[in-house]
């Protein structure tokens, strides 16, 4: 499979703008039923699941064992409801990765849902392993479980909650969801907003709380802007209109999730909000904490609090329909464009914050700086693009889906937004001093053959990228002494990581990463060599322009302890060489490559370290590059 660097940018806007939505109801009318019983489905249709009475589940089982859950597999959590015939606020909605089939079915235990025919397939085959034989086999299957945390997973599980409609109030007010579950508001007139608060003082907007700003709704409309935000743990949320005009929070208009049922309840604070003071506040800013989308669409910033005009009127009514139901995050975010310095807010969220404030820009960029940051931007855009495709693959329905388990997607999907973060930061240093990005080069992403060549990907280029970082900052430090600091914290970020890959590859000294300053040269040669399809023209520094021969590292010898001692390196070319092995703090060491390509490993070397096979021996790191026969080749002692 191969990409450019701009394939991957319409991936999920054209992709999700064609997808078909699908709507199953689970339990309607009182019967334990999916409806329609199958679906067939395109990869990234979506569909959504609505629940009534009882208290039923969308679970993700195999073919073979109907009613036990698939380890981190899809899970809606339960969605109890006492209406037969009027849906649950509660909605979940996954995205169909391929046309392969899935399994699914209701988890509820009591009553015995799945094995009294409660499943439901997406692309079941039309013969064999048919859903008549899986339901079949759910008749004598053990008694349903579900995954052990309970939380929803794989999907997007929201509540839609009613701004200002009917009066003076949050509909439902009292919402209990699990973590992971996203509460969508939507606003009916007059200008209502929602803010957050401590239980402590209500109508008082808590710092770093969030807020959707003041949304002002056209007489007998609903407004086309939604607020969404995530639940990200359990502990009790306060919120509150902060409409100053007829004081909406002190007469009540106040709501929370997963509010206490005893002490600090709902009711408690419906209570404190009487007597708060007025007038009740808001940040100046909007929105915070919280995603607006207008039809589908993101609004990210108001230039103040209150939605701008243009955004308060349905242009296109015909359109709310399809966006009414969102698509579960990652999937529905796409990357910055290439060389953007701007980053989506989504991305610094989940970052764990933005780029840099303070620069102390210096007056000038050297060129040297200059060439090595367009490199470092290539490598940083290839990373971006590999890990935010395996994200995808793990993160949605997608073919990787429980191989890990969601922590470590979770850190997956972080480091792919600090990777965009680090991009962007480079770019903002070039958008400064006027530097054009040079085009993006086209990636060869190894993501066909499954985790294993994802992770040894991840691996190298995290190396090799910190590799340069330390070089480069090392080269610059004279000149561009402002930029040291802005470079090594992304090493600092790209080092833990490392640790938590080590840890992954089942390494023992798992998250004790040791940096390799790997000269810049020999890094842009390792991945011209394994990860690049092509490049632009322009891409072309002088000195850094060009791959190498490939060098294999192959049939190592140990000793009795485990430890390698030798190695055969597999190369062109003859004559008298030596490999460089170039080792963390700065550690370099020269072998003579024997008959038959044999070459002796560095007493004690352990972890990854690179070679690099050369003419000459006693070299410093920086005089390698003139002296290059094959490689650099990352090795694992
Ligand atoms: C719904 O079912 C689950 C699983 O059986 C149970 O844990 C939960 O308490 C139920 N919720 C309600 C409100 O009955
Ligand atoms: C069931 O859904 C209806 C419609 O959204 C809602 O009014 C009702 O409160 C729900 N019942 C439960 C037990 O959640
Ligand atoms: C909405 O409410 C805010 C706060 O009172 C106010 O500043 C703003 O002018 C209102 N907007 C409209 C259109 O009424």
């Amino acid at each position: 499979m191969r990409f450019s660097t701009t394939s991957l940018i319409p991936l999920s806007v054209v992709g999700l703008a064609q997808a078909a939505h699908h709507q199953v109801t689970v339990g309607k009318g009182g019967e334990l039923k999916f409806v329609p019983e199958v679906v067939k489905a395109q990869k990234h249709d979506t569909i959504t699941y609505t629940f009534f009475a009882k208290n039923h589940s969308v679970a993700q089982s195999s073919f073979d064992k109907p009613c036990q859950p698939i380890d981190g597999a899809i899970f809606s959590g339960f969605v109890p409801n006492d209406s037969q015939d009027v849906a649950s606020r509660t909605t979940f909605t996954i995205v169909v990765e391929d046309d392969r089939p899935i399994w699914l079915y209701c988890s509820q235990s009591t009553g015995d849902h799945c094995q009294k025919g409660m499943v439901h397939a997406i692309n079941p085959p039309e013969t064999g392993n048919t859903i008549e034989a899986y339901k079949e086999k759910a008749k004598d299957a053990p008694k349903s479980t579900s995954p052990h945390d309970g939380l929803p997973q794989v999907g997007r599980r929201e509540i839609a909650v009613d701004v200002g409609k009917g009066g003076l109030k949050f509909d439902p007010d009292n919402i209990i969801e699990p973590v992971g579950t996203y509460v969508k508001f939507s606003f009916s007139p007059k200008n209502h907003s929602v803010v957050q608060s401590t239980f402590d003082k209500p109508c008082q907007f808590q710092e770093h709380g969030f807020s959707s700003g003041h949304i002002p709704t056209k007489e007998g409309t609903v407004s086309p802007a939604t607020f969404n935000l995530q639940i990200k743990d359990s502990k009790p949320i306060w919120f509150y209109c902060a409409q100053p005009n007829g004081n909406h929070c002190q007469s009540g208009m106040v709501g929370s999730i997963n509010a206490p049922t005893e002490g600090n309840t709902l009711a408690a604070f419906v209570n404190k909000a009487k007597t708060a003071p007025t007038p009740s506040t808001i940040d100046p800013s909007a929105p915070l904490g919280g995603i607006i989308l207008v039809n589908g669409k993101e609004v990210k910033t108001f230039n103040g609090n209150e939605l701008p005009a243009e955004f308060r009127e349905d242009s296109n009514p015909s359109t709310t329909a399809s966006a009414t139901h969102s698509m579960p995050p990652a999937a529905s975010q796409t990357l910055p464009a290439w060389g953007s310095p701007e980053v989506p807010d989504y991305f610094a969220d989940k970052a764990g914050g933005h780029k840099p404030k303070h620069w102390n820009w210096a007056d000038k960029l050297s060129p040297s700086a200059s060439g090595f940051l367009q490199l470092h931007l290539q490598i940083e855009n290839l990373i971006t693009h590999l890990l935010w495709e395996a994200y995808l693959k793990l993160e949605t329905v997608g073919e990787w889906k429980g191989v890990y388990p969601q922590t470590i997607v979770d850190a997956i999907g972080a480091w792919a937004a600090q990777s965009v973060l680090h991009s962007a930061t480079t770019s903002t240093v070039m958008d400064h001093y006027e530097i054009k990005p040079f085009g993006g080069c086209k990636w060869k992403l190894p993501l066909d053959d499954g985790v294993v060549g994802f992770l040894e990907a991840w691996n190298s280029l995290n190396l090799v990228q910190i590799g340069a970082l330390i070089d480069i900052s090392a080269q610059i430090a004279k000149e561009d002494p402002f930029l040291v600091p802005v470079l090594l914290t992304q090493a600092g970020a790209k080092s833990r990581a490392a640790g938590v890959v080590n840890m992954m590859r089942g390494h023992l000294a798992s998250v004790s990463p040791r940096e390799i300053g790997v000269p810049v040269p020999l890094v842009w040669s390792y991945v011209l060599g394994n990860y690049v399809d092509s490049c632009p023209e322009e891409v072309k520094v002088e000195g850094l322009d060009k791959a190498w021969p490939g060098a294999k590292v192959a049939n190592v010898e140990a000793g009795e302890d485990g430890v390698v001692t030798r190695v055969e390196v597999e190369y062109e070319g003859s004559g008298e060489h030596w490999v460089a092995w170039i080792g963390p703090w700065g550690e370099l060491e020269y072998a003579k490559v024997e008959g038959g390509k044999k070459v002796g490993v560095p007493k004690g070397w352990t972890g990854d370290v690179f070679v690099v096979v050369v003419d000459k021996e006693g070299l410093g790191l920086g005089e390698l590059a003139g002296h290059v026969v094959a490689g650099p080749e990352q090795v694992w002692l």
